[in-house]
């Protein structure tokens, strides 16, 4: 999606980098939503404590936006470690791995974000990592050259990725603990507008974040982007609270729709009923129809739209549902 795209999941720039840090909550109890999550790993971080041990390695998947940084800061904080923050495509050759690890003191956190990206040889060499805390390098070149045993520090692996999919089966079973993020429901969005609000000091109605909540596609992100852009509006319109009728007029504005859905999505469910009858389409046929990347459709676009049931996946590709047809106010065939 482009970056000018206000519902993409992705980041935008710096500045948003920096508004999400200024955001982020640091512990367990601030975060909110995902209570399963949170659950299952304060008592995996309690045990950890109590014996006095590194966390077991974590996988935390999910689209992108819901918390997957902000949640290994917040393991960090809980665990009272250090955390180093990388990410796959970073980590380009096998030293700049060893050169990571070696800086960790023990119990330390390993962050990988968008770790189904990184390169077989260095996935490799993160298999003894992980397992057994060595690694084997090979010092020296040409007839000198010979392998090293590196012992390392006992340390945590933090693995972030979009695509659980395309992580090889042997990293992903080197991970004690793995982790979905689903969407956030509504009230959660809602309680994360509100802090939002709070912390930037700006008041805004329980109907005002009640109608971002429910038209950020399930995202803290998003959330938060659309919370600063309507804020942005309220000033402008010299209103002193944000209510429902000034975020619909921004969400007007800047096209997200009743349902929260932006153009791109838009675009999708109406290709696919104009020129597909509504499906079966392959995921790349889809893509190239609509000008998008096809991982942005995988990774984005797509997750929401089977979650909000407009989109069901089947054996011959992808179908609009009732519901899809119903958004765009099509009727929905008869034979179907
Ligand atoms: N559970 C949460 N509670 C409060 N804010 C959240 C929560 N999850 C995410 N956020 C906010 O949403 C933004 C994006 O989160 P981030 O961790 O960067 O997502 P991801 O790494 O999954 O793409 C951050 O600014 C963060 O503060
Ligand atoms: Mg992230």
């Amino acid at each position: 999606m482009a970056d000018d795209n206000i519902l993409s999941g992705d980041k935008t720039d710096d500045a948003e980098a920096s508004l999400e840090q200024s955001l982020r909550p640091q512990l367990l109890a601030q975060y909110i939503g995902q209570d399963r999550v949170k659950h299952e790993l304060g008592v995996y971080i309690e045990a950890a404590r109590k014996r006095e041990e590194s966390l077991d390695h974590v996988l935390l998947y999910g689209p992108p936006g819901l918390g997957k940084t902000t949640l290994a800061m917040v393991i960090a904080n809980e665990m009272q470690v250090q955390i180093r923050t990388t990410s796959g495509p970073a980590i380009e050759k096998p030293g700049d791995l060893v050169a990571l690890l070696n800086e960790l003191q023990p119990g330390d956190i390993l962050f990988i974000d968008e770790i189904h990206r990184l390169p077989k040889i260095v996935e490799e060499m993160l298999y003894s990592a992980m397992e057994d805390f060595y690694v084997d390098i090979v010092v020296g070149q040409g007839p000198t050259a010979h392998p090293v045993h590196f012992p390392l520090p006992p340390f945590t692996l933090i693995g972030a990725t979009t695509r659980a999919g395309m992580l090889s089966a042997p990293l992903r079973d080197r991970f004690g603990i793995v982790e979905h993020m689903a969407y956030y429901e509504v009230d959660d969005l809602e309680a994360i507008v509100k802090r939002t609000a709070d912390i930037f000091q700006t008041s805004i109605k329980p109907s005002g974040a009640h109608e971002i909540a429910r038209r950020s596609r399930g995202t803290p992100r998003i959330a938060n982007r659309l919370f600063k852009r309507i804020r942005d509006f309220a000033e402008v319109a010299d209103q002193n609270a944000i209510d429902e009728a000034i975020v619909s007029r921004s969400l007007t504005y800047l096209r997200v729709d009743e349902a929260g859905l932006d153009e791109t999505d838009n675009k999708l469910l109406r290709t696919m009923l104009d020129y597909y009858d509504g499906g079966p389409v392959g995921l790349a046929t889809i893509a190239a129809n609509i000008g998008e990347e096809t991982d942005t459709i995988a990774e984005v676009v797509e997750p929401y739209l089977l979650q909000i049931g407009y989109l069901k996946r089947t054996q011959r590709g992808r179908v609009v549902t009732m519901k899809g047809y119903q958004h765009l106010g099509v009727p929905y065939p008869d034979q179907k």
